[in-house]
C-alpha cells in the first residue's frame, strides 16, 4: 500500500512519527511536506497529497496540521475525497467500517504519536462495511454530480 503523507508546521512532528511508523510497517510512504516546524500555509501541502490520491499515485492519504480542521476542510473540497478527522481510535475505526474514509486527518497538537500510531494502525487495517453506508456514500456522490451541473448551469452564457 503507498501512503501519501503532508502536513503543516502543526502537523510536522507528528508526520514525522507516522512516517517512521509506516515505514517500519514496510509501507512506501510519498512525503509531501512540509519538512520543518516554519509556519506554511496547510492549504498548500493538502493539495499535493490530494492530487497523488486522485491521480491514483498513492492509496491512502494521511494529513496533519495542528487541529486537522485545516487540512480537513481543504480535502473535502475535493469530490471522490472522503477526509475524516479523526481523535481517537474509535473514530479512526468508524471513519473505515462506515464512511469507507480515503484520508485520515489528525491534529498533531491534539494526540500523542502513540495515539495517532494505533489510529493508523487500525484506520489501515479496518475495511468498509458496505451495505447500507454504500447507499449513503452514493448519496454523497449524487450530492457532488448535482453541485457540479448547478455550477455548469451557473456558468452558460457567462463571458460570451
Ligand atoms: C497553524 O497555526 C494552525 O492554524 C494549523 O496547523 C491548523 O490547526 C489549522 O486548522
Amino acid at each position: 500500500m503507498r501512503i501519501a503523507l503532508a502536513c503543516d508546521h502543526g502537523g510536522f512532528r507528528l508526520k514525522e512519527s507516522v512516517k517512521e511508523f509506516l515505514m517500519s510497517q514496510g509501507l512506501e510512504v510519498l512525503d509531501f511536506g512540509t519538512f520543518s516546524e516554519d509556519s506554511v500555509d496547510y492549504p498548500d501541502f493538502a493539495i499535493k497529497a490530494i492530487k497523488a490520491l486522485l491521480r491514483g499515485e498513492v492509496d491512502r492519504a494521511i494529513l496533519m496540521c495542528g487541529t486537522g480542521i485545516g487540512m480537513s476542510i481543504v480535502a473535502n473540497r475535493f469530490p471522490g475525497i472522503r477526509a475524516a478527522l479523526c481523535h481517537d481510535v474509535y473514530t479512526a475505526r468508524m471513519s473505515r467500517l462506515h464512511n469507507d474514509a480515503n484520508v485520515l486527518v489528525m491534529g498533531g497538537r491534539v494526540l500523542s504519536p502513540e495515539v495517532a500510531q494505533e489510529m493508523v494502525k487500525v484506520w489501515l487495517t479496518e475495511p468498509f462495511e458496505g451495505g447500507r453506508h454504500e447507499r449513503r456514500l452514493r448519496k454523497i456522490e449524487d450530492i457532488e454530480r448535482m453541485i457540479k451541473e448547478e455550477v455548469y448551469e451557473a456558468s452558460k452564457g457567462v463571458g460570451d
